[in-house]
């Protein structure tokens, strides 16, 4: 095999790594799930999932990768010790490998309506008015086009491969899309409204927590953090043996999380800013607006309201939504390209090309049946393939990985680590604690 390509430097990582957890999922998913949730309740019971649940199991993605160099595929039947273990890493990974693919058929489309509503911007700028209205008009034309142009984007950065393509992209980007967020959170906190949205999003109304909170919690956790579907694993396959992991991995939490919360700042004081200025943001029920469509109703109410500057705002926020997708797609179209560029003569550009083509036919089946397969596939994926991918890789590394190979891989890079707390609660706690923890949320959302 050529030599395996390697982030270049610990920061280059950790953007890659917060890069992709940091996407939509964050300013979308987050603040959308929380105002349905009826707010607060929420932020609280996912950041107990992020960090109690979802962090364990990045660890556990992010040693197994590290260790086995390979993709999710490869990796889990190289841990495996037997026959019967190393089919079902074959399985695993191969379910793995699905539904990454199919969190990028339907995150491309989301990720299409944010360059929409850029372009939008710039052809509200120039009184394009015709163009503008197509733009922000669902139709399959509109979806197939901007969905589109966004695949070539994310085909084009992951054809580069990793030090050249991913982490160049995700350090230039990562930066600019918090400095877009924080001038944006400065306005919007300057206006009239804001307050009665941040009042929501902060003070927990504890009537809301329903089981069905908790699932949603738990599986935006996973979402958030990219887990179960092998995204982690292969960029911990990218990281030197020098590199601390425990730390690594608190760190993607803490900046994920931390961008979560930022967005929430953001998102939801717009809403009631927007109210201020005549939107309406309630249902008839007087329920707050709440679905997948909450930014595309109640922001470009919001930015209109704002006049000229309002176009410009328009223009930072959409190009802030698109980056953070693009930094999120091209770690979703790694977990098959670096199968098929390990496990092929394909080549890397080849395979992205090929790979990039299939996952977008499949786009634009869930275009072509938006109302039947649109929520379909999100809820699949994300509430419980992700969240069950991820028991199974606690199961690989509690259960089937040799415990001593483990502790030697967690020991690298961090030789002192035995003294630490990581070390003495972490292998038992992702071996027992987080897959029951997991099937105990899960399970009853089936019923
Ligand atoms: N974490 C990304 C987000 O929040 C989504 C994602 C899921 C990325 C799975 C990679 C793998 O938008």
């Amino acid at each position: 095999m050529a030599s395996r390509e390697q982030f270049s430097s610990r920061t280059g990582f950790v953007m890659a790594a917060a890069g992709s957890a940091i996407g939509l999922g964050n300013i979308w998913g987050f603040p959308t799930q929380t105002a349905s949730n009826g707010g607060a309740a929420f932020v609280l019971v996912y950041l107990l999932m992020a960090f109690c649940l979802a962090y364990p199991a990045l660890m556990a993605e992010l040693i197994i990768g590290r260790h086995a160099r390979a993709n999710i595929v490869t990796a889990l039947r190289y841990i495996a010790p037997n026959k019967a273990t190393r089919w079902l890493g074959t399985f695993v990974g191969g379910c793995g490998v699905v539904v990454a693919s199919l969190i990028l058929s339907f995150y491309t489309i989301v990720a299409g309506w944010m360059l929409a509503y850029l372009g939008q911007s710039i052809t509200g700028l120039l009184s394009w008015q015709s163009a503008s209205d197509w733009l922000v008009t669902f139709s399959f034309p509109r979806n197939l086009a901007t969905g589109g142009l966004f695949m070539i984007l994310t085909i084009a950065i992951v054809g580069k491969g990793v030090s050249g393509g991913i982490e160049k992209w995700s350090t230039r980007l990562m930066p600019m899309l918090l400095a877009i967020m924080v001038l944006l959170i400065v306005y919007v906190m300057t206006q009239p409204g804001a307050m009665a949205g941040l009042r929501l999003y902060l003070l927990p109304d504890l009537s809301h927590l329903e089981p069905s909170l908790i699932v949603d919690a738990l599986g935006q956790a996973f979402f958030s953090l990219s887990l179960g579907v092998g995204t982690m694993l292969v960029y911990g396959s990218y990281l030197s043996e020098k590199e601390n992991l425990p730390s690594l991995g608190a760190t993607v939490t803490l900046v994920d999380s931390g961008v979560a919360f930022i967005a929430g700042l953001l998102i939801l004081p717009a809403i009631y800013v927007a109210q201020a200025h005549g939107a309406d943001i309630f249902d008839a029920q007087g329920n707050l607006y709440a679905g997948p469509n909450l930014i595309f109703q109640v922001l470009p109410a919001l930015f209109d309201s704002m006049g000229t500057i309002g176009l410009g705002v328009a223009l930072a926020f959409f190009t802030l939504m698109s980056i953070a997708a693009l930094t999120s797609s091209i770690s979703m179209l790694e977990v098959p390209v670096s199968l098929a560029a390990e496990e092929t003569d394909l080549g890397r550009p080849k395979a992205t090309l090929l790979i990039g083509g299939l996952v977008f036919v499949v786009s634009v089946l869930i275009m072509l049946n938006f109302d039947t397969l649109f929520d379909f596939v999100i809820t699949l994926t994300t509430v419980y393939s992700q969240p069950i991918l991820g028991l199974m890789l606690c199961i690989f590394v509690g259960w089937i990985w040799h415990r001593d190979n483990l502790l030697k891989e967690i020991k690298a890079g961090h030789p002192e680590i035995e003294g630490t707390w990581f070390w003495r609660i972490w292998p038992f706690y992702v071996k027992a604690f987080c897959p029951v923890l997991i099937l105990a949320i899960v399970i009853p959302s089936f019923t």
